[in-house]
C-alpha cells in the first residue's frame, strides 16, 4: 500500500526529518528551483511538517492541491499563512504545553543574567581583570516587580518561577483573567510603568507587531529591563536599540529578533544586553516531546482527520509565544 506523501519544509531538525522519512513518503522543499519541484510533486503532497521558523506561505499552500494538514513543530505558528490554510479547510497543529517549562526557564535565565550581569562577570574573570579589583555591584531579581506581557501557559509557568524568586508579578492580556492572583494592567504602557522588568510572552503575527514600542520602553525607564522570548516582531527593534544606546532603558535579554539569524551589530556592541540564538525551547527533553507531538498530530489527522493539538483558531484556546 502506498504511504502518504509529506513535505518537509526546512529548517527542521535532523531527528524530525528522519522520523518523518521513516513513516511516510517524504519530500524536502528545496531552496532553489521550488517552482519546478512543486510543479512536479505538488499534487502528491497531503501533509506538511515544518518548524516555527519555516515559512509556509499562501503561494506554497496554493501549489499543493491535496494538502490537508500542516503539523508545526513549535508553539508559535506565525510562519504559517493561517487564513490561507483555513480558507481551504486545511488542519493546522502546533506544540503547546510541552515546552512551557523550558521557555519559562529561558525567560528567567535571561532576566537573572541581565540583572546580575552574569555574562559580563564571566568575561571579567576570563580576561584576568579580577586580579586588578572586584566586579562592580549589580541589580537583583529578588524583591523586584516583574510584568508579564501575555499571561498564557508559558506566562503562568514563568509567574510561578518569579514568585519563588520573591518577585511581585503583574500582567497585561487583552482581557483580565478571572483565576490569577496577579494584578492586571490595562495596557502594555501601564504594565511597563509599574514594574522593574517586563517579559514579553505574547504570540507573534500581525496582531502583536511592535506592541512593545518606544512608549512602552520609555515607561519601563532607565533602570528597566526588557526580556523577549516571544517573537522579534513584537518589539520595535530600532526603538529598542535607540533606548539602550541612549540609556533610556537599563538592559535587555533577548532570545528572538526581527530578522533571525541576523542580530543588529548595535545590539552585539552593548554590554547591557544578553543575547541568545532563539533557544527558548531548545532542550533535549523538550524538543523530543515537541517532536512526538508533531508526529502524533500528523498521524492522528491521517488516521481519522482529528488533531491532538489544533491551533487556537481551530480549537478556541489561548495562544502563547
Ligand atoms: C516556539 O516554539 O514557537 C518558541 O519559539 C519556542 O522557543
Amino acid at each position: 500500500m502506498s504511504r502518504p506523501t509529506i513535505l518537509r519544509v526546512p529548517p527542521i531538525s535532523p531527528q524530525l526529518h528522519d522520523a518523518v522519512g521513516e513513516r511516510y513518503d517524504a519530500l524536502d522543499l528545496p531552496d532553489e528551483g521550488r517552482d519546478r519541484f512543486l510543479a512536479e510533486h505538488g499534487a502528491d503532497v497531503v501533509g506538511i511538517v515544518c518548524s516555527n521558523v519555516g515559512s509556509v506561505d499562501a503561494d506554497l499552500i496554493a501549489s499543493l492541491p491535496r494538502l490537508g494538514v500542516i503539523a508545526n513543530h513549535g508553539v508559535g505558528y506565525d510562519n504559517i499563512d493561517v487564513p490561507a490554510a483555513l480558507e481551504r479547510g486545511i488542519a493546522v497543529s502546533n506544540t503547546p504545553d510541552v515546552l512551557d517549562d523550558a521557555v519559562a526557564e529561558t525567560a528567567l535565565a535571561l532576566l537573572l543574567a541581565v540583572r546580575r550581569q552574569v555574562v559580563a562577570a564571566d568575561r571579567f574573570v576570563r580576561e584576568g581583570r579580577w586580579l586588578e579589583g572586584g566586579f562592580p555591584l549589580t541589580g537583583q531579581v529578588a524583591g523586584s516587580r516583574v510584568g508579564i506581557l501575555g499571561l498564557g501557559r508559558i506566562g503562568r509557568a514563568l509567574a510561578t518561577r518569579l514568585e519563588a524568586c520573591g518577585c511581585t508579578v503583574s500582567y497585561h492580556n487583552r482581557h483580565r483573567l478571572p483565576d490569577v492572583p496577579y494584578s492586571y494592567a490595562a495596557s502594555p504602557v501601564e504594565l511597563a510603568a509599574g514594574v522593574d522588568s517586563l517579559v514579553v510572552v505574547v504570540p507573534g503575527g500581525a496582531g502583536t507587531a511592535a506592541l512593545v514600542d518606544g512608549a512602552v520602553l520609555d515607561a519601563l525607564g532607565p533602570d528597566g529591563v526588557l526580556v523577549n522570548i516571544a517573537r522579534g516582531s513584537v518589539v520595535d527593534e530600532a526603538a529598542l536599540v535607540a533606548a539602550l544606546q541612549e540609556g533610556r532603558l537599563g538592559g535587555a535579554g533577548l532570545d528572538v529578533y526581527a530578522d533571525e539569524p541576523r542580530v543588529p551589530a548595535e545590539l552585539t556592541a552593548l554590554d547591557t544586553v544578553v543575547l541568545l540564538p532563539h533557544v527558548g525551547s531548545g532542550t533535549h527533553v523538550t524538543r523530543a516531546a515537541m517532536r512526538r507531538l508533531t508526529l502524533d498530530n500528523l498521524a492522528s489527522w491521517l488516521a481519522d482527520g482529528t488533531l491532538r493539538t489544533p491551533i487556537p483558531e481551530l480549537a478556541t484556546r489561548d495562544g502563547d509565544a
